[in-house]
């Protein structure tokens, strides 16, 4: 698939809450380059304050792009706090220096070879989360998106960890497919996506949701099979491919939520240690697809069982581990728990309280990197 079939790269950032200016990045190059020939501060000030008042007069030619390629999307926070600074510098030079960069952010592209963020402009990025503590109040339900299949997981998942590991038209399989939030986000992002889930009905579903989201000419396909054994190698040679940039596994977290009445289902296994030997079989079938260095997201929480906090999540990671991967990161992530569940709330305060326990309220992102 070529890049030209995608939609258009987004200038950074591709869709945080800020204000963003559209700008003619001549023109702003062209008011920078003045500020930078001035030979005095005074000088710098009065360009300085001419670029405010620009930005600040909707009829400016800084508004006036006619051509896409002279697009700049400016975060207008951090473009406003860039001048500041330029104004703020005590020498000539320094100011020179904050100018060059902000130029350099705007002209040129520098990003690592896993992903599409811009390093000169990181500062925009400001929704991308890099902390390993996520607190998200509210899961995204816009387009596609529904909360109706029990267990599926927010879209943000997907959408920060794509973000973060992959390029547009970089290829994702996700082995636990469900509704499809994950080829949904794919098809949104400009990622061509897999899925499999085992049940028919499932996989179903995923596709209309996946087909009814998408943008530009990305591939959104989902099956139904067994991951341990399914032949996603044929799956991908039908499109050309021999491997995919980040495999997404969000299994069943052990027998939580039964998801059917399957024995292959890894929510039907018959102990912790069975569940974990499947889950080691699917890791084992999908890891030959992904390319070195790249990496593999695993979405899984923990569980009580009999009185006991089994460290389920942890477990999971340690079958990862042991087939080929390295740890990058552990991304604990609230959890809210169902409607249902959120209505008990005083109850399991009571039962935490009486029985000792803890109650959940985070699982897992695990980010591990193929050696
Ligand atoms: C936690 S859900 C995934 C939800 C998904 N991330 C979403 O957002 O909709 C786990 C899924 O794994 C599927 N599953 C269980 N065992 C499987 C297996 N052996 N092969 C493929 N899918 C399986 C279940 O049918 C269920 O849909």
């Amino acid at each position: 698939m070529s890049e030209r079939a995608l939609p258009p790269r987004p200038e950074p950032p591709a869709d945080d809450h800020q204000p963003h200016m559209r700008l003619s990045k001549h023109q702003l190059l062209d008011a920078l380059g003045r500020m930078r020939a001035a030979g005095t501060a005074d000088v710098l000030r009065g360009e300085l304050n001419a670029l405010r008042a620009m930005l600040a007069d909707s009829a400016s030619p800084l508004f006036g792009v006619l051509l896409e390629s002279d697009l700049a999307v400016c975060s207008a926070h951090v473009l406003h706090a860039e001048l500041a600074q330029i104004e703020a510098a005590q020498t000539l030079e320094r100011a020179r220096y904050y100018i060059d960069r902000l130029a350099r952010g705007l002209s040129e592209v520098r990003t690592a070879a896993i992903n599409d963020i811009n390093l000169n402009r990181w500062k925009e990025y400001d929704d991308i989360l890099t902390d390993s503590l996520w607190q998200v109040d509210r899961r995204d339900s816009s387009g596609a998106h529904t909360a109706a299949y029990w267990g599926n997981f927010i879209p943000q998942i997907p959408n920060q960890m794509m973000r973060r590991y992959t390029r547009r038209g970089d290829w994702v399989v996700d082995a636990f497919a469900g509704s499809g939030t994950t080829l949904i986000e794919a098809r949104r992002l400009g990622r061509h996506a897999l899925g499999v889930d085992l049940q028919p009905g499932v996989a179903d579903l995923a596709r209309r949701l996946a087909a009814a989201d998408g943008v530009g000419q990305t591939v959104a396909e989902v099956h139904s099979g067994d991951s341990a054994s399914f032949d996603f190698g044929a799956m991908l040679r039908v499109h050309g491919r021999e491997q995919v940039q980040l495999l997404v596994l969000h299994p069943p977290y052990f027998d939580i939520i039964r998801f059917s009445e399957d024995p292959r289902d890894l929510s039907n296994a018959a102990s912790v240690e069975a569940f974990l030997a499947m889950l080691g079989r699917v890791v084992e079938n999908v890891a030959p697809l992904l390319e070195r260095g790249r990496y593999l997201v695993l979405v899984i929480g923990d569980k009580y069982a009999r009185g006991e906090w089994i460290p389920l999540g942890f477990q999971a990671m340690n079958e990862v581990l042991q087939r080929g991967f390295s740890l990058k990161s552990i991304v604990v992530k609230n959890f809210e728990g169902t409607a249902g569940k959120r209505q008990q709330r005083e109850l399991w305060k009571y039962r935490a309280l009486a029985g000792g326990f803890f109650v959940f309220k985070h699982e897992y992102i695990f980010v591990l990197k193929k050696k």
